[in-house]
């Protein structure tokens, strides 16, 4: 696969790798453990370029391709997949949305600083009662002279209590559903804006989720993006980016449980030989990597036609859709290649099956990735 790539995208893929080795490896474990969030270590990745990888040089992005980005990004989950989300949501969702569909000034006030990784970036869609079903937004934005005034419950966001602001959308008007929906840039510390709850996690725990709540909080009209109404088409065409981003996300982990499996295999013996020997774990081994290889080259063709600007949401629903089921599917089978070490601490595979499970849930559950390659195939039909 190397020699599809140019010198650049190479160049970034060592880096991340070095730095993911280097950098995250050593305490992966321990925030996992505690529940850590890997401040430093995403100051440092902001400092190497990867936390807005794909904003050009004049907002302070490293205007790389979406090939890099997914490069990157799976090096980086696969060494630890809270990383991996932390920066992909600041990656294809935050800074992806301001640089698409935001103004010059949002982009002079907030881009600079969520590219260059200086400040942090959340994406605040799913409410209690709209996740998959997300045009059922129940906040509010009701305009007031120069500001809107929210009001509701956002959850499950990403970064919600790390980040610097978060990107929310509200029913500017609840009456016209789906296309009465807007997007505001709601920066920490405005009134009325709070993490209402910090959710304990079966996997990617370092990152974190929690409930936000806005009550009464004055936003500037100026920090609305896109017009009035555009919040749902808005949230649509950003997570077609964020898809590839959580699709990469999830081929790292795959690929991090066909690591493990192949060094334990030729290390643990079994009967007198390495249980590498034994065809029931070379099967194994074959089947992990067959599938790891079509995960990569989904995610490449929804990274590539996203650079090639055509059309690409149902190339990136088909790489998440796909590329989450072998992250799972590699992690099991990397525990039952391990046995009973597996299902402990010591060795990771037992961290990447619960860093996994959460890739076929958000940014569109399979079921939602699957509806969206359905309907897309029946327009086409
Ligand atoms: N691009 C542009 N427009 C789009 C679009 C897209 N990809 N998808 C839908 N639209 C438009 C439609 O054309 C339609 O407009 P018209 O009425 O003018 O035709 C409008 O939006 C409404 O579309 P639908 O009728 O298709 O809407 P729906 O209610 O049936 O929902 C859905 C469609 C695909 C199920 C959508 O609700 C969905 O994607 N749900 C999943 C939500 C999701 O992914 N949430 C993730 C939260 S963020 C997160 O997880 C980040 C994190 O923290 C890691």
């Amino acid at each position: 696969m190397t020699s599809d790539f140019t010198e650049t995208q190479l160049m970034i893929r060592d880096t991340a790798r070095k730095f993911a080795q280097e950098r995250l490896a050593p305490g992966a474990v321990e925030r996992d453990e505690h529940e850590r969030f890997p401040t430093e270590e995403i100051r440092e990745l902001g400092a190497l370029g990867f936390m807005g990888m794909m904003v050009p040089e004049k907002w302070e992005g490293s205007g790389l391709d979406t090939v890099s980005y997914v490069l990157a990004e799976e090096e980086v989950s696969r060494v630890d997949a809270s990383c991996g989300v932390i920066m992909s949501v600041n990656n294809s969702l935050v800074c992806y949305g301001i640089n698409a569909y935001g103004t010059e000034e949002q982009k002079t006030t907030f881009l600079k600083e969520l590219a260059s990784g200086r400040k942090l970036g959340a994406f605040a869609l799913s409410e209690p009662e709209a996740g998959s079903d997300a045009s059922n937004q129940r906040t509010t934005a009701r305009r007031d002279g120069n500001r809107y005034v929210l009001n509701g419950t956002k959850n499950w966001t990403t970064n919600g209590s790390t980040a610097d602001l978060v990107l929310v959308m509200a029913a500017t008007d609840p009456a016209r559903g789906s296309k009465g929906i807007s997007t505001f840039i709601v920066e920490k510390g405005t009134p009325g804006f709070e993490v209402a709850k910090k959710e304990k996690k079966l996997g990617i725990r370092s990152s974190d989720t929690v409930s936000l709540s806005f009550t009464d909080c004055p936003v500037p009209a100026a920090n609305r993006i896109g017009e009035e109404g555009d919040g749902f088409r808005f949230a649509m065409k950003t997570l077609e980016g964020g898809r590839i981003g959580i699709a990469a996300q999830a081929l790292g982990i795959a690929q991090a449980s066909l690591d493990a499996s192949l060094a334990y295999a030729k290390e643990r013996k079994a009967f007198g030989h390495p249980i590498a020997e034994l065809q029931a774990i070379q099967f194994k081994l074959a089947e992990m990597a067959t599938q790891v290889e079509a995960a990569r080259a989904l995610v490449l063709k929804a990274a590539r036609l996203k650079d090639q600007s055509v059309p690409y949401g149902t190339a990136a629903a088909m790489a998440k859709l796909f590329a989450s089921r072998v992250a799972v599917q590699s992690a099991l089978e990397a525990i039952q290649i391990h046995g009973g070490y597996g299902y402990v601490q010591e060795y990771l595979v037992e961290r990447y099956l619960r860093d996994a499970k959460v890739t076929e849930i958000y940014e569109g559950t399979s079921e939602i990735q699957r509806i969206v390659i359905a309907r897309s195939l029946l327009k086409d039909a």
